[in-house]
Parts: structure tokens; C-alpha cells; sequence
């Protein structure tokens, strides 16, 4: 192409897309040649142990994906039939769901209408003396309100697990996410800030947890190999995915900053725009940006679904917020097995309709994103 041709901008530009550019190829090279290609290996213990002193926590378990790193954590804290777990209202399914699986209840609070956290004052009235653990959501990147969190388990005697499914690094007070409660889960999906294809890991520094984790993921065999003390699970992540994993936390820290410059790009092309409210971040927080998400105010001039339609013609790549945990239909109390979660959570509604987020992914760049804000902002009327 001759220098002063500039080059067209892609039609379709994909919401996030993983990026393998760092050593992945070698390691999993090294797997395959070595023959360890299943869940024991050099792999899983380098990357449990790198990603787990990164969060500052003592203990990393990996494991199959975020969901199996949810339920792992909450059995391992020995939460089952009878006990509530608190969890946000705006979340993904999983976040109730493992709840269930674990055979406890899960009882929503709403969340913040500028963090989209749950909302530490209105916990306190959700708590009956059932009640044994919070589950906070560390949503789109940006930290819960863990001060203020920590402050009522303290008070209640209750158990904090912490889902950073979406935000690996991020800063609640300087401290990071996942070393602040008693326990955390994190997802390494294909969208994740850093990926193993599918896979997770349970993050603690309670040595009891931590082992009742690698019992619950393996299996619960006992040290006598085919004698079983307890139910557990094949939750196992393969070395060959901790190898990618490796590879991805060796590059964690220019991740961090590639999402925080790719937001801060956004909100430039965007700012004095009040046809869409833009995500926040308290003085607090250090909000990581998994995914540039975005309100859509009614002077748009479309609805949100209207809004991604029209973007999806335009080739911008989007994704709606999360359905509200009080509005999905197998908690609406028709379902002989899971529970009614039906309750009023106005902001958690309010989100979950007028909310989107843009492309987020590792190759964009400043022109790129700029194409992306003209193309949604010709879609205002
Ligand atoms: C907030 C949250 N929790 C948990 C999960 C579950 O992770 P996984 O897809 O690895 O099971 C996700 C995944 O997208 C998530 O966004």
C-alpha cells in the first residue's frame, strides 16, 4: 500500500477478541512435547502461584471456568441447605445460580446506580439470621465498595466472596480485588482481561479453604484413593490451558493499561455528550475497564435495543448489560427447584434496559474507536 494511502476501517468491528502475543505458543509447545497435557504439570502450579501472589492472596486453586470457581468457594466455606447468600441483583446468572448449586439460597440486594456494584446500604436489611455470606460483584471492571462491605460481615459474622470474573488488577482503596474477602473467584474466558480458552481459579489466603478447594475440584479423593469422605467435582483446569495462563499473566500489567488508555480514548470522543451516560469510577477505585460499558439516555433518541440493532448495520460489534437477577424467568417462582427471587430493584431494571457496551478489544485503536463513536453517533435522532 503506498505511504499516503489511509487505510479503510473494517466493517465489522468485534465487540473483544482474545490476544495470544506474548508466550502462550511456546508453553503449550512445551506441554505437548513434554506430554503433560492434563491436569497435573509444571503449568498449574506456576500459574496458580503467579496469578495468586499477583492478587495478593496465598492460595490460587484453578479450575475449570468462573462459575466452577463460584460454586468451589462457597462449598468451600461449607455454605449449603438452609444458609443465604447475598448477591447483587445486576449480574450474570451464575452469581445466583451457584448459589443453588451449592444448595443455599440466594437473596438479592440492588446496586449502585454509578458503580453498578451491589449496594452496601441496602444490605443490612436483606440479612435474617440465615443469612452466612455476601457475594460481591466486581462489575465491568470496576471494584465493589469493599470498605463498606467488610464493615457489615465484620458486624454480622458473615463471609465475603468476591466474583473478579471481570476484573482482574483492579483497586478497591489500593488494595486488589480478590485479596480483600475471604475468598474470590476469577474467570479466564476468551473475554476475560486474561484468558486460558475456558477456566477459572479460586483465590483465598485461608489455608482451610484453600484445601478444601483442591478436595471439592479433584474429585474429594482421599489420600486413600477410591474411599470418599465427600461429594465433589471434576473442576480440573488441563496444563495446557495453565500454560496459556502463564503466558497471559506475564503480560497482565500492559493489559491493565491498554484497557484504561482504551477507556480513557472513549470518554475524550465522548465527553459533553448527554445522549449516553459514561461508566464511573469513585475516587477510591481503580476501575480496570473489561468492557467500556455505556447508558443510553432517553434524548438518544432510541432505545438501547433499537440503538445495537442500528450499530449491528453499521458493523459495530455490541453487547446488551445483564437481564436483572429479579426479572429472569426460572426465579420467578414457577419453577418447582429454584427460588422465587422476585423483588423490587429499580436500578438493577434500569441498567439492565438501558445498557451496552461498546468494542472493548485488545487491537483497537484511537482511529478505530473514534469510527466506532461516529458510527453510534449517527445513530441519534
Ligand atoms: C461476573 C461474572 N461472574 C462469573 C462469570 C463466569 O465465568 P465463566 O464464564 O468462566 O464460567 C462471568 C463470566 O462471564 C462473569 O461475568
Amino acid at each position: 500500500m503506498p505511504a499516503d494511502t489511509v487505510a479503510a476501517p473494517p466493517s465489522f468491528i468485534p465487540v473483544f477478541e482474545p490476544m495470544l502475543n506474548g508466550r502462550e505458543l511456546e508453553y503449550v509447545r512445551d506441554c505437548l512435547e513434554s506430554n503433560w497435557i492434563s491436569s497435573i504439570g509444571k503449568y498449574i502450579t506456576r500459574f496458580e502461584e503467579t496469578f495468586s501472589r499477583y492478587c495478593g492472596a496465598r492460595h490460587g486453586v484453578s479450575c475449570s471456568s468462573g462459575t466452577t470457581a463460584l460454586h468451589l468457594a462457597l462449598e468451600a466455606l461449607e455454605i449449603g441447605p438452609g444458609d443465604e447468600v447475598i448477591v447483587p441483583s445486576f449480574t450474570l446468572v451464575v452469581s445466583a445460580s451457584t448459589v443453588c448449586m451449592a444448595g443455599a439460597t440466594p437473596v438479592l440486594v440492588d446496586v449502585q446506580p454509578d458503580t453498578w456494584c451491589i449496594d452496601p446500604d441496602l444490605i443490612e436489611e436483606k440479612i435474617t439470621p440465615r443469612t452466612r455470606a455476601i457475594m460481591v460483584v466486581h462489575m465491568y471492571g470496576h471494584p465493589a465498595d469493599m470498605n463498606a462491605i467488610m464493615n457489615i460481615a465484620r458486624r454480622y459474622n458473615l463471609k465475603v466472596i468476591e466474583d473478579c470474573a471481570e476484573a482482574h488488577g483492579a483497586l478497591c482503596h489500593g488494595q486488589k480485588v480478590g485479596s480483600i474477602g475471604d475468598v474470590a473467584a476469577f474467570s479466564f474466558y476468551g473475554n476475560k482481561i486474561i484468558t486460558t480458552g475456558e477456566g477459572g481459579m479460586v483465590v483465598t489466603s485461608d489455608d482451610r479453604v484453600a484445601e478444601r478447594a483442591q478436595l471439592l475440584r479433584n474429585q474429594a479423593f482421599s489420600a486413600e484413593r477410591f474411599v470418599h469422605h465427600e461429594v465433589g467435582y471434576n473442576y480440573r483446569m488441563t496444563n495446557v490451558q495453565a500454560a496459556i495462563g502463564l503466558a497471559q499473566c506475564e503480560q497482565l500489567e500492559q493489559r491493565l493499561a491498554k484497557r484504561i488508555e482504551i477507556a480513557r480514548t472513549y470518554s475524550e470522543l465522548l465527553a459533553g455528550e448527554d445522549a449516553v451516560s459514561l461508566p464511573y469510577e469513585a475516587e477510591w477505585a481503580k476501575n480496570v475497564y473489561w468492557m467500556y460499558g455505556l447508558l443510553i439516555n432517553e434524548s438518544f433518541g432510541r432505545t438501547r435495543d433499537e440503538l445495537r440493532q442500528a450499530l449491528e448495520e453499521r458493523g459495530v460489534d455490541t453487547r446488551s448489560f445483564f437481564y436483572p437477577l429479579n426479572r429472569q424467568p426460572v426465579f420467578q417462582g414457577q419453577h418447582r427447584r429454584w427460588p422465587d427471587l422476585r423483588c423490587e430493584c429499580p436500578i438493577a431494571d434500569d441498567l439492565g434496559k438501558r445498557g451496552l457496551y461498546l468494542p472493548s478489544g485488545y487491537s483497537l485503536t484511537p482511529d478505530l474507536q473514534e469510527e466506532v463513536v461516529r458510527r453510534l453517533l449517527d445513530c441519534k435522532r
